[in-house]
């Protein structure tokens, strides 16, 4: 892991490394394009799971008793849809106890502004562990946006799980929420004109459902 400031972790991994190059890449098809979210998500959580309670459990072997450890907290995934849902599976595998919330917000293609249209959390959700899932972190609208609703429903244990951030958005996404730890596996350019994050990958869910 490479620390950037408190905040902002841009987790370093030859796995992550190779499997970004495959998201990058423009001629992976639409099929292989989920399996390797897929797979990064997992990556990413698997290394900023670290802390996750635990507590002891004794667990009888074939052969004695042993003493084990087990997760003693509920997490909480929370997809942006839609392109956050294509983290979703890969994080599940991990840790199937998981409860998934869903937020929709798209952007306005003329204005960058989040739009939120749908927003639906597990009952007594305030005190999981959130994780709060979107690929892209550009203009940081949408999560600004997302994070803002779940404070507002009560949650207060929030970390950001991205896969390719702007510094533009990471900066605004950290003025707006300093106390959200932002997980990211790679730091890009800057924007373009449109709000795309360059080099990027593109648009993430269209070439996650095919919509291009
Ligand atoms: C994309 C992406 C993020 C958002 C990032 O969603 O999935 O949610 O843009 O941009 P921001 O940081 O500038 O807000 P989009 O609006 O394309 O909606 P979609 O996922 O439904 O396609
Ligand atoms: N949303 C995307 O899917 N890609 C970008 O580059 C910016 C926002």
């Amino acid at each position: 892991m490479h620390g950037m400031d408190l905040s902002v972790t841009v987790l370093k991994h030859p796995l992550i490394e190779h499997k970004l190059s495959i998201l990058r890449n423009r001629d992976t098809d639409n099929k292989l394009f989920r399996a390797t979210l897929e797979e990064l998500s997992y990556l990413l959580v698997y290394e900023i799971t670290r802390d996750l309670a635990l507590r002891p459990v004794q667990v009888e072997t074939p052969l004695a008793p042993c003493p084990c450890q087990q997760l003693a907290e509920q997490v909480l995934l929370v997809p942006i849809l839609r392109a956050g849902l294509g983290m979703v599976a890969g994080i599940l595998n991990l840790i199937p106890s998981a409860k998934v919330g869903h937020i929709g917000v798209y952007r306005d293609e003329t204005t960058l502004q989040p739009v939120e249209y749908y927003c639906k959390l597990p009952p007594d959700c305030e005190a999981m562990r959130t994780f709060v899932l979107d690929p892209m972190l550009a203009t940081g609208g949408s999560l600004i946006h997302a994070i803002a609703r779940l404070k507002q429903r009560g949650l207060h244990r929030i970390m950001v799980v991205s896969i390719i951030a702007a510094p533009e958005g990471l900066s605004a996404l950290q003025t707006a929420h300093p106390d959200v730890k932002i997980f990211t596996a790679m730091l890009d350019e800057r924007l373009n004109d449109d709000g795309y994050i360059l080099p990027g990958l593109g648009d993430c869910g269209d070439r996650l459902f095919g919509t291009l």
